[in-house]
């Protein structure tokens, strides 16, 4: 069996997948909240995630008593930065994904590559990236503004789920697609980029090994065999961040097929053959985690999260059920009442954290349900904003496959084949990232030949949703519409 373990925002899951590509069990541990000490700050401690490993796993393992588990893969939360001393300490919270505090760092390193449009330029040739909060190098670099006697002591930099792997093997190892989102990875030859630590003042000594996602890079230490229940010795992969094994979880791994997920973010990620960048830096190029292969993706800040901000604030303690069933009668376009998604700024296409979010075109005869659809619709129309991307530089989509919270509901589901245009794949079960994790254990097992094998095993679509001619007409309009809504809006603020 393999064992795959995603260190969420929220939480960790683990699942323990057969050589069938069955799950077979699984378990989750809550983490606690993010910290936020200023606004914009997102913080969370690397032991907590230990702690939920350690649960999650053992629960988990409960419930197959006497099961032997061949591999362990590791997915999670991407760019953390977690900074730790010589003997592995942890020297302060991590500065996690969301954290938006480091735009004088981004603006820094532009500097550093020559300033305004051409530093961006030479960064993105560099590790195909521009420089964005959101990136582990940049969280670097704040602490060492505000922090230099922390900065001073750091010995080795992980990202979150390569931290819990440290704690299971003892060993400092990260995978390609994880490393993409520092910012010091060159995406095209998968490796570190020494010219840009070298600029950056980023010692290569505190960069762990890179591997392809599926290669086995360390094993279970004997201490951590005691408190996880698994053998010493037993091998583990290098795996990749959420979004990588993620793609891996759902099939997506060919060149032209391409994934929209609404989880707390959304996503629109698609597989390439070779590392396309956007010369402006909207859409984020990584190494995928299937060897040989890249992709792109943009990325909503807040969509899930969207609806359950609504929610919270305007009808607390009602069912997510209840909730958006009335919303199936409003027509497409909630009668001209639009949502743009940015309570979190945004990263594709604005790359803008001061972004803020909207309802515009209120009209007395709105009711909360058409308030509900505009913010399903106002998702779906910035996921759409990275297919428009992709149609500019000429990235094919061949299929859609939904994921995550959107992918549930029948209203969510045929929203999105209506606005993205595309008949949309719903599968049989949607098990994420742990899942992804799991099937890259598999292949570094060699249980299955390689991905293409572990997806065709694990993988079935259960539904395939075409879009309706008369609602996408309807939703091109408002599309041209809510694209206007952002630079209209965007030197307002009160
Ligand atoms: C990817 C990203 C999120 C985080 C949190 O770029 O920021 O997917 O990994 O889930």
């Amino acid at each position: 069996m393999f064992l795959g373990l995603d260190i969420g925002t929220g939480g960790t899951r683990a699942v323990l997948v057969s050589p069938a590509g069955e799950l077979v069990a699984s378990a989750s541990a809550e983490h606690e909240s993010f910290r936020s000490p200023e606004p914009g700050w997102a913080e969370q401690d690397p032991h907590d995630w230990w702690r939920a490993a350690q649960q999650a796993i053992r629960e988990t393992l409960a419930q197959v008593p006497g099961v032997k588990i061949d591999a362990v893969g590791l997915t999670g939360q991407m760019h953390g930065a977690v900074m730790l001393s010589k003997d592995g300490s942890v020297l302060r919270p991590s500065l996690i994904w969301c954290d938006q505090r480091t735009q004088p760092q981004c603006d820094w390193l532009h500097e550093q590559f020559g300033g305004g449009e051409a530093g961006r330029e030479k960064l993105i040739e560099l590790t195909a990236n521009p420089a964005l909060p959101n990136f582990t190098l940049t969280k670097l670099l704040w602490v060492r503004d505000h922090e230099p006697e922390i900065f001073a002591r750091i010995a080795h930099v992980l990202c979150p789920k390569d931290y819990v792997r440290f704690r299971m093997t003892g060993t400092y190892a990260i995978d390609v697609q994880e490393a993409s989102g520092t910012l010091l990875l060159d995406v095209a030859h998968r490796r570190w980029s020494s010219e840009v630590a070298r600029v950056a003042g980023i010692p290569e000594s505190w960069l762990p090994e890179v591997f392809e996602s599926p290669e086995v890079c360390a094993h279970i230490s004997a201490e951590a065999a005691q408190l996880l229940g698994i053998p010493q010795g037993t091998p583990v992969v290098a795996g990749a961040g959420d979004q990588g094994a993620g793609a891996v979880g759902m099939g997506i791994l060919e060149p032209g097929s391409v994934s929209a997920t609404i989880g707390t973010s959304g996503v629109v990620f698609a597989a390439t053959a070779a590392p396309t960048r956007d010369p402006r830096g909207r859409l984020h190029t990584f190494c995928h985690a299937v060897p040989g292969r890249w992709h792109v993706m943009g990325v909503t800040q807040a969509a899930g999260l969207s609806l359950r901000w609504f929610r919270d604030t305007f009808s607390p303690c009602v069912d997510y059920n209840d909730f958006t069933t009335g919303a199936a009668n409003i027509p497409a376009g909630s009668e001209g009442l639009l949502w743009t998604p940015y309570l979190l700024g945004e990263r594709t296409p604005h790359l803008d954290p001061e972004a803020r979010a909207a309802f515009v075109g209120i009209h007395a005869n709105h009711t909360r349900d058409h308030f509900v659809r505009a913010v399903m619709e106002g998702v779906a129309y910035s996921l759409r904003d990275t297919f428009t991307l992709f149609a500019e530089l000429g990235i094919p989509v061949k299929g859609v496959r939904l994921g995550g919270g959107g992918a549930r509901g029948k209203l969510w589901r045929q929203i999105q084949a209506d606005i993205y245009n595309h008949t949309v794949d719903v599968l049989t079960a949607e098990e994420g990232g742990a899942f992804g994790a799991a099937l890259l254990a598999g292949v570094g097992a060699g249980a299955w030949a390689n991905l293409d094998e572990a997806c065709k095993a694990g993988i079935h679509v259960a539904q395939q949703i075409p879009p309706q001619p008369a609602a996408v007409e309807r939703y091109e309009r408002a599309y041209k519409a809510f694209r206007a809504v952002y630079p209209a809006l965007k030197n307002i603020h009160a």
